[in-house]
């Protein structure tokens, strides 16, 4: 594996946050043929490198806290943390040694025990006040509920009170498509981190890196700021830009 000082994403340079809510990163690994499941899910190494699971932790450092929706935590109930190598990095730069946790659900149906909980903070659960006495009945004794918005998570909502509830200036959302497609639809990611695993998976009803109902306005054109490739793999940054 690299050593953390050798990777071209240990010292990014971020913009400053909206005065509203937190800076907003996206990070997703997809095949050449763009989706980023494989038989409707993804198990590790079935696209992404030991690499490019390496590369997720070390965007992960930069962030104050990491947001998932409930289907891929339901999926994946691992920690959503860094490497040990990597938290000396985040505690040069004045931060807690690992990001938050938070995720969105109104089932409140996640799987328990699990990795997901065992970090030193709980995690953050961001309901709707509908679900709310729901959610809370099942994960409050091992995690932080709150709600944001009435009968779902209002992703504005949601970041503002990440924002000022807990002082989150950089978020980094890690899917799944459902959830991408929201924080696109209010226009509140700033960036996305792409890696092009060299596989192609082929299969209709695979998932692509964002999924609603509609057409995004506007069609969101995006600007690539940087691009390196290790091996086969391809990593790619590319800003949205706000307007
Ligand atoms: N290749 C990659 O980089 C990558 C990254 C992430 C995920 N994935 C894959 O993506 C798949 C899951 O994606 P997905 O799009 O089906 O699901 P998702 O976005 O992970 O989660 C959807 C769920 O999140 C909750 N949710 C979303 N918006 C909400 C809102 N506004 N209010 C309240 N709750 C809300 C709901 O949870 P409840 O049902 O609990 O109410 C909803 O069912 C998995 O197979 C995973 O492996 C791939």
């Amino acid at each position: 594996m690299q050593l953390p000082a050798k990777h071209p994403y240990l010292n990014l340079v971020f913009p400053a946050p909206p005065s509203e809510r937190p800076y907003v990163g996206l990070n997703m690994v997809m095949s050449v043929d763009g989706k980023i499941t494989v038989g409707g899910q993804l198990k590790a190494g079935s696209l992404g490198s030991p690499f490019d699971r390496y590369t997720m932790s070390v965007l992960r450092h930069h962030f104050g806290a990491v947001i998932c929706g409930g289907e891929t935590i339901r999926r994946h109930p691992y920690y959503l943390g860094v490497s040990p190598e990597l938290i000396p990095f985040r505690k040069a730069r004045g931060m807690a040694s690992q990001p938050l946790t938070v995720i969105v659900t109104n089932s409140g149906n996640l799987p328990y025990p699990a990795p997901l909980f065992e970090g030193a903070e709980r995690p953050i659960i961001l309901t709707s006040q509908a679900s709310f006495q729901r959610v809370t009945q099942s994960l409050g004794p091992v995690a932080e509920v709150h709600a944001v918005g009435e009968q779902r998570v209002e992703v504005r909502e949601a970041l503002a009170f990440l924002r000022e509830h807990y002082r989150i200036s950089r978020l980094l959302l890690e899917g799944g498509p459902r959830l991408n497609y929201q924080f696109f639809k209010e226009r509140a990611v700033d960036e996305v981190f792409l890696t092009i695993a060299p596989r192609l998976v082929g299969s209709v009803s695979d998932l692509t890196m964002v999924m609603g109902e509609d057409v995004l306005e506007n069609l969101p054109r995006l600007e690539l700021i940087s691009h390196f490739q290790r091996d086969n793999e391809l990593f790619l940054r590319y800003q949205v830009p706000r307007n």
